[in-house]
């Protein structure tokens, strides 16, 4: 087959392993998975039931607009309906922003390593020339970001947190790093766990979008309203960019189901609530272990945390896999003694923490 070098170069995202894989492989009853950063305490009950009342009307296509999501956000927000475009997870929202704005050879795009793993390959995929700027103490390197920008340079991804550090960039640093960009030149700031953070320190992130006109906000309903599986995040932008977007898009990129899910899960206070208790709650136990175990990590402002085991951290996620414990090895984000867990319930941290003090004899 005649196959791009750049395609044939990729190396596939590496999903969490699955559960009932694990469970097949090594003949496990009992395993938790704390790798995706998925809500541990489950979907949101009014999501559910909304999906289940709308089961009987897919024989429709689903509302290729996504008119009443897209009315509800807006309205949450305060945004026009116009700056949001709906996507099958945030994922596909990358994708259209890499499709849509790179177009030349020699457009470039600016990323963070380790962030978000998706920037990359999805660059990749495309033949993009890709410019990779360090973390600077698992933080992103503002400074040294907008060095790198040029007039070729048309996207420039930042996670806030970052994943795979937790870390976050504070108001005065985003403002004088957007400060004097180009228009051309689009600044995504991806808030994929948009919600866990309610301190003080956290930026007002929908600001930079309201007071400029190439900041693009990524959000989902994976993490906070647990509906990673039905697949659907959003974007908020400039009019104009959104409506390119909405050009290069499937028309029915998000099915019905997803759509239901999402706008009950826009009202489940409760659940929310519950979601950040727990976050809060399993923090809190995660750390005073960390601490006990002399293990360094970064304090988080997610829903997942770094760690450091200062020894190869291969083989402790392997051995934690045989006590069917499911984490994050970060070997692809070029950290080879840190592992990254996921924030999870009661049950599932203290699972992880009795296998993690076995397997690290402390
Ligand atoms: C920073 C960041 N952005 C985006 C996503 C993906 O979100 P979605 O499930 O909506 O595609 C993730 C998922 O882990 C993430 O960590």
């Amino acid at each position: 087959m005649k196959v791009a070098s750049y395609i044939k170069d990729l190396v596939p995202y590496p999903p969490g392993k699955p559960i009932e894989e694990l469970k097949r492989e090594l003949g496990l009853k009992d395993v938790v998975k704390m790798a995706s950063n998925e809500n541990p305490i489950g979907p949101s009950p009014l999501a559910v039931q909304a999906i289940k009342d709308f089961l009987n009307k897919i024989n429709f296509y689903p509302d290729g607009s996504g008119y009443y999501l897209r009315r509800r956000l807006a309205q949450e927000m305060n945004v026009k309906m116009e700056n949001i475009v709906l996507g099958n997870g945030s994922n596909e929202i990358i994708e259209l922003l890499k499709r849509t704005f790179l177009t030349a050879e020699d457009d470039e795009v600016i990323l963070s390593f380790p962030s978000f793993s998706v920037y990359r390959i999805v660059a990749q995929a495309m033949g993009a020339k890709k410019i990779e700027v360090p973390l600077k103490d698992y933080h992103h390197n503002l400074r040294e970001i907008k060095n790198k920008i040029n007039e070729n340079t048309r996207l420039v991804f930042v996670d806030i947190p970052n994943n795979p550090t937790g870390t976050i960039v504070y108001e005065d640093e985003l403002s004088e790093f957007i400060d004097g960009i180009d228009d051309d030149c689009l600044i995504i700031l991806d808030e994929a766990y948009f919600g866990y953070n309610t301190g003080k320190d956290y930026p007002d992130i929908l600001s930079f979008f309201r007071n400029n006109k190439n900041v693009f906000v990524l959000r989902t309903f994976a993490k906070l309203y647990g509906l990673a599986g039905l697949r659907i995040g959003y974007g908020i932008g400039n009019e104009e960019i959104v409506d390119y977007l909405n050009r290069v898009r499937q028309p029915f990129n998000v099915n019905s189901l997803a759509q239901a899910g999402a706008r009950a899960a826009l009202d489940d206070k409760k659940h929310v609530k519950q979601t950040l208790e727990t976050n809060r709650r399993g923090k809190e136990f995660l750390y005073k272990a960390f601490e006990d175990m002399d293990i360094e990590y970064i304090p988080t402002h997610a829903n997942y945390i770094l760690f450091d085991v200062k020894q190869d951290a291969e083989e402790i996620y392997n051995k934690l896999l045989h006590k069917g414990v499911i984490i994050r090895l970060m070997k692809g984000y070029g950290y080879e003694t840190h592992l990254r867990v996921t924030v999870g319930t009661e049950d599932q941290n203290g699972k992880f923490i009795d296998c993690l003090r076995e397997v690290m004899g402390v």
